[in-house]
């Protein structure tokens, strides 16, 4: 944090970090504090990352979809710059296609959120997908000397994106919503044991009986006091 925000510090011409903390509590338009979020979090993401999490909801796919009648109401709770629920939204379409889904996308960040809903994504961005993928869920656009790729609006049409933090979040707003599964990956790393506690105990009362929850492969739920039964690794399910 503090290699990240002194560059910063360099960047507008300052002494020291107080010089920097002064700027941020007198901007009134927020948008200091703003960019310091998107300085300071880490919005690593890739399409399909975690390949054995896709396996093993791949291999229960077709139980899932019997018991819930082919309809999932899915949250992706970091969702970056959008390759995790779009990653969901390609392989239910792929995989269970006709199906009623729907994917809530939220992060804290505004920037990152922006990148998601525009569905835009670098050679290098998709460069791990297949044809098959590239061709029927992307459409090559070319700008500039390259090519970009942006999401069909059949991939788009299951997704909302919104604002949303993890941590101090109001989450009265989802009073009227139970998820099938809940995907929390590569974000519960960075939150102190309390709040991840606090967190995964929100995320049962969320789901549905039976619902999963998805966490990243470098995290786990073993120190924490949870009702979920592990099913694979980095996955569990409410029972
Ligand atoms: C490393 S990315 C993980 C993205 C994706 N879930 C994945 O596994 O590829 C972590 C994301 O968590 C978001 N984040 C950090 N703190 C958060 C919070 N308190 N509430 C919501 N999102 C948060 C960051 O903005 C970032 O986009």
């Amino acid at each position: 944090m503090q290699a990240r925000l002194a560059k910063r510090v360099k960047l507008l011409h300052l002494n020291d970090f107080s010089e920097y903390y002064n700027i941020l509590v007198n901007d009134k338009t927020g948008h200091e504090l703003e960019y310091l979020c998107s300085l300071i979090s880490t919005n690593v993401t890739s399409f399909f990352r975690e390949s054995k999490q896709w396996e093993f909801w791949k291999n229960n796919l077709s139980t899932m979809m019997e018991k819930k009648n082919n309809k999932l109401r899915i949250w992706s709770a970091a969702c970056s710059t959008g390759e995790e629920p779009y990653s969901i939204a390609m392989f239910l379409e792929e995989n269970a296609p006709n199906s009623d889904i729907k994917i809530l996308a939220t992060d804290v960040s505004p920037r990152v959120l922006k990148e998601a809903s525009g569905g835009v994504y670098s050679e290098k961005a998709v460069g791990s997908l297949g044809n098959i993928y590239l061709n029927t869920y992307f459409h090559k656009v070319h700008h500039n000397e390259n090519s970009v790729y942006t999401i069909d609006e059949k991939i788009k049409r299951h997704i909302v994106f919104r604002g949303f933090n993890l941590v101090t979040g109001n989450y009265d707003i989802f009073k009227e919503k139970k998820f099938d599964i809940i995907f929390c990956r590569n974000v519960m790393i960075y939150f102190d044991k309390p709040t991840q506690a606090a967190l995964v105990q929100k995320f049962y009362n969320m789901l549905q009986p039976d619902g999963y929850l998805f966490i990243g492969s470098s995290e786990a739920l073993t120190d924490i006091k949870t009702g979920f039964k592990s099913r694979s690794a980095s996955i569990y399910q409410k029972v």
